[in-house]
């Protein structure tokens, strides 16, 4: 166990897959290492859902936005909605948005309006963004250099060292969790090395993404111990240090 807390920049504790254990787990996580916890939302119900676990817990955050798979159904009315969520208590930041053309039926056109649109409501709410992006870093990085905002987390980050270099040059954050842990990570090893680590933000993607030993299982907070030490080896750096630089980077960026 270490002596410094880690954070959890990226989670979400509101899906089903914690439905029959979500409370438990959730107090284990500062005997088990946790400091904070960002609760991330991918659309309106889950938004609402991370707006009622920050009240619910004092170490739990939330950040509201409508995930790319759902920007093909995403209104007016949302938008509004997500507007005033930005109001409420201890929301943080937009997200997750962005772009994600994974998959063969992806509508581009939609997800570019209202990625666009939502980073556009991070400048109205002075907000930092969550950015998700999949097989789209151009178009990414494109609609994100033309919206003007330059505060936010690049989530899973998944592009090359070079990339990650220009997020950073811009004002990112490089957000990395459980898949640096892979045996097969080397592009995103090669990013942990580059990066400064007052550019790096610790995050699960929780219950996705769970690290190696545990990976294809359900991933909670506490596997973040196997990323800080990951980061600490690739860096020749203590844990110890990861963890608390680490750490006040999400403060600086999230509070
Ligand atoms: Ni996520």
């Amino acid at each position: 166990m270490f002596k410094n807390k880690i954070f959890d920049t990226h989670a979400h504790y509101d899906e089903e897959a914690f439905n029959e254990d979500r409370d438990t787990l959730i107090r284990q996580m500062h005997e088990n290492g946790i400091g904070k916890i960002i609760n991330v939302g991918a659309d309106i119900s889950s938004s609402l859902k991370s707006i009622e676990l920050a009240r619910k817990y004092d170490f739990i955050y939330a950040a509201v936005g409508v995930h790319p798979y759902d920007a093909e159904h995403m209104t007016e009315e949302d938008y509004k909605m997500l507007q005033k969520c930005c109001k409420s208590f201890k929301v943080v930041a937009i997200g997750e948005i962005g772009l994600d053309y994974h998959y063969d039926d992806h509508d581009a056109e939609a997800q570019k309006y209202w990625f666009e649109r939502q980073l556009q409501l991070c400048k109205e709410a002075e907000m930092p963004v969550i950015i998700h992006s999949r097989d789209a870093s151009q178009d990414t990085f494109d609609i994100i250099k033309k919206s003007g905002v330059r505060k936010g987390v690049i989530h899973a980050f998944s592009g090359s060292a070079e990339l990650a270099a220009e997020y950073v040059k811009m004002g990112f954050y490089i957000g990395v969790g459980g898949v640096v842990t892979f045996k097969n990570a080397k592009k995103l090893v090669e990013v942990v090395e580059k990066t400064p680590l007052t550019r790096i933000l610790t995050e699960t993607d929780s219950p996705y993404l769970s690290p190696t030993p545990f990976r294809g299982e359900r991933n909670n907070s506490q596997n973040l111990r196997y990323v800080v030490e990951k980061i600490g080896s690739i860096k020749q750096m203590d844990p110890e240090t990861v963890i608390s630089v680490t750490y006040e980077n999400a403060e600086m960026l999230f509070f």
